[in-house]
């Protein structure tokens, strides 16, 4: 099996519903505890074996690049003061050079849009997409979870978790073949439908693995659902020659494009976290709720 070595994330959103936070800072750069959501899907990839790193990129964006990037004066400070923990919290979020590409999404025209905006970068080979708004807490990271079942069955896969009926809207949801509790082999799919038409519950959170097939459907630049260009109807176009699965991953998904998936991310991380969980814990529980 190709090794997956590249992965895209596409962080051109305009992050609207996190007004007036995201006014002048992408929202990508929103911290859950004290890291930014774009730092827990990069260490994802990175555990996952990713080499290189695409982001597709817009307007008002800079400040991930700025993030990735070496701080010198600020490293020099850190040395001088022997704060060596926090020297290396900044060396963890900086990217050798040439291990990072960024490239521009000009137009809002969708998801499968903004991953065919780095097609050039690609190439011909199959690469991994995460959706920042996502993060998995998981102990085998989400991404590795889906090298794995890739290592055994090739073709595209995403991971998956089963959502209730009237929530199949918000998702792209499987049409499924068959399901061994795990993996789903699919047969179809479909971007957001509405309950009654929905082909199943299991729905598509925001990691892949795609074949370079995708992007060559992609490049008949088709609208579908909202006038965009999705991903999920590029995907089920390849249906015919690429086999298609879903990984139903073990750990928790959180939503942090909305508000209270966003913050019950950092409630239970930063339950997780051994230098804040006891005291926030005693915290939680002075809260009158
Ligand atoms: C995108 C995809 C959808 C997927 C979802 C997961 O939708 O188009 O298929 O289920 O991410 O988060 P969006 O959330 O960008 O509307």
């Amino acid at each position: 099996m190709t090794k997956i070595r590249k992965a895209v994330f596409p962080v051109g959103g305009l992050g609207t519903r996190f007004l007036p936070a995201t006014k002048a800072m992408p929202k990508e750069m929103l911290p859950v505890v004290d890291k930014p959501l774009i730092q827990y899907a990069v260490e994802e990839a990175q555990a996952a074996g990713i080499e290189h790193f695409i982001f597709v990129t817009g307007h008002n964006k800079t400040a991930i690049e700025d993030h990735f990037d070496a701080n010198p004066a600020l490293e020099k400070l850190l040395a001088k003061e022997n704060k060596f923990d926090l020297l290396k919290f900044l060396q963890d979020s900086t990217f050798d050079s040439g291990k990072i590409s960024y490239t521009r999404q000009s137009e809002p025209k969708g998801l499968g849009h903004a991953v065919w905006c780095a097609r050039d970068l690609i190439g011909d080979e199959p690469f991994a997409v995460l959706l920042p708004d996502d993060i998995f807490h998981c102990k085998t990271p989400c991404l590795k979870q889906l090298v794995e079942a890739y290592n055994q069955v090739g073709g595209n896969i995403v991971a998956i978790n089963d959502v209730p009926r009237e929530q199949t809207n918000r998702y792209g949801i499987l049409s499924v073949e068959s399901d061994d509790g795990v993996l789903v082999k699919a047969n179809g799919m479909v971007e957001k439908p509405a309950p009654e038409k929905a082909p199943s519950t299991c729905a598509i959170s925001g990691r892949y693995i795609l074949s370079p097939e995708v992007l060559d459907e992609l490049n008949h630049q088709k609208a579908g659902i909202k006038g965009e260009i999705q991903l999920t109807d590029a995907m089920a176009a390849t249906l015919d020659r690429v086999s298609f699965h879903g990984v139903r991953f073990e750990g928790t998904r959180f939503d942090c494009g909305n508000k209270i998936g966003f913050l019950m991310a950092n409630i239970e991380y930063a339950l997780d976290r051994p230098d804040l969980s006891e005291e926030f814990r005693q915290a939680l529980k002075n809260l009158k709720l």
